[in-house]
């Protein structure tokens, strides 16, 4: 069997190195072993794959023969039932419960509402004030989850809960106080001032406010509602069977986590780049100059430069650089076929 190159570094070097530098860490590791390398991450030897090809066939060909693996750091922050750390069946169900939501009409609305809140934040800055694009861009990005994932707008809950999600959220700001979250020997509650038990008890306080906010939501439910909470409470699976109080729960925090600072982040860059290439931001300015007032927010999804822009933007500095780990289902390989 034909072995796979790796780092011979000891392994917490290896984990600290991912932490701290990831984009230089794999690009150095790919320039010196191509395209499929080991390396030490939290889930132990994990194997990296660069090749267009291979990732598309590890992450869609349904092909039973790989599995997301209960993700342990994900777990903690966003629960067991999860969609980012489920596999199989379960993630099939749970994807059935989400995906419409992200259809048709409900995304016009939810463009609508972006670009409402996008102007909003826009409408306090004056010409010639400097900002900094990735706070506003976190503004604008939080906003954009409570109201069309929460469906926030006014409740008293609504400021608790923006604040506890604000620290929630800190806690990955920065890879120092990201690396409770990769080294479970820091994973220890010796009290609020330590950071394992401010995180337990942020967290504790944070699950409160939810569950108190979905309780509240199903006791008067409005199907008229278009946010994604509603349409979780309304959703039945092939059962009839509808989502729980945790599954609920989970979903809202991996939606908040997988949308919030993601969309921020790229969206700071995309504000960066335009500004570093004058030429782009002429030719983005004349391309948006064509839209009619109030534009449908279709139509601007669909401009080609401005598409083009954001996909340029993800590319040079992606902010998702790796997926979750997947794992081979080692029955699906060896049982006959
Ligand atoms: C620039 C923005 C974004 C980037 C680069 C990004 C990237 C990714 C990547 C790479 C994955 C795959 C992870 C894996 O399977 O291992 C993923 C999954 C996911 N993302 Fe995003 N994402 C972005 C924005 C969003 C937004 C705005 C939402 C929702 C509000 C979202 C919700 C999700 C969910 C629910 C999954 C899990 C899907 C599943 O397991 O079937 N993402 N994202």
């Amino acid at each position: 069997m034909k072995s796979i190159n790796g780092s011979k570094i000891p392994p917490l070097f290896q984990k600290l190195q991912l932490v701290l530098a990831p984009l230089n860490t794999l690009e150095s590791y790919a320039k010196k072993y191509g395209d499929i390398f080991t390396m030490i991450t939290a889930s132990g030897e994990t194997v990296f794959v660069s090749s267009p090809q291979t990732l598309q066939e590890i992450l869609t060909k349904d092909n039973n023969e790989y599995e997301a693996p209960g993700n342990k750091i994900l777990q903690s922050m966003l629960g067991e039932y999860s969609m980012l750390s489920l596999s199989g069946d379960r993630h099939r169900r749970e994807r059935k419960l989400l995906m419409p939501p992200f259809h048709g009409d409900r995304m016009r609305n939810y463009g609508e509402l972006i670009c409402n809140i996008t102007k909003e934040a826009a409408s306090n800055l004056t010409v010639g004030q400097t900002f900094i694009a990735r706070k506003l861009m976190q503004e604008i990005t939080m906003q954009v989850i409570l109201q069309a994932v929460f469906g926030l707008y006014d409740s008293p809950r609504l400021s608790q809960i923006r604040s506890m999600l604000t620290d929630f959220i800190e806690l990955t700001a920065s890879p120092l106080r990201a690396s409770i979250l990769f080294f479970p020997w820091l994973q220890k509650d010796l009290g609020p001032w330590t950071p394992w038990g401010k995180y337990q008890r942020q967290q504790q306080k944070l699950n409160e406010l939810l569950y108190t906010e979905i309780a509240a939501r199903r006791s008067q439910l409005d199907p008229n509602r278009t946010d994604i909470l509603t349409l979780m409470l309304l959703a039945r699976d092939e059962e009839g069977q509808g989502m729980t109080d945790q599954e609920i729960r989970d979903e809202l925090m991996t939606l908040l986590f997988a949308g919030h600072e993601t969309t921020a982040t790229a969206l700071a860059w995309a504000v960066y780049w335009v500004h570093k290439q004058p030429q782009v931001y002429q030719k983005l300015m004349e391309e948006l100059a064509t839209l009619e007032t109030d534009a449908d927010p279709m139509t601007i999804f669909r401009l080609p430069y401005l598409t083009a822009v954001c996909q340029e933007t993800l590319r040079i500095y992606p902010v998702v650089i790796l997926t979750f780990p997947r794992r081979l289902i080692l029955s699906a390989i060896y049982s006959p076929r």
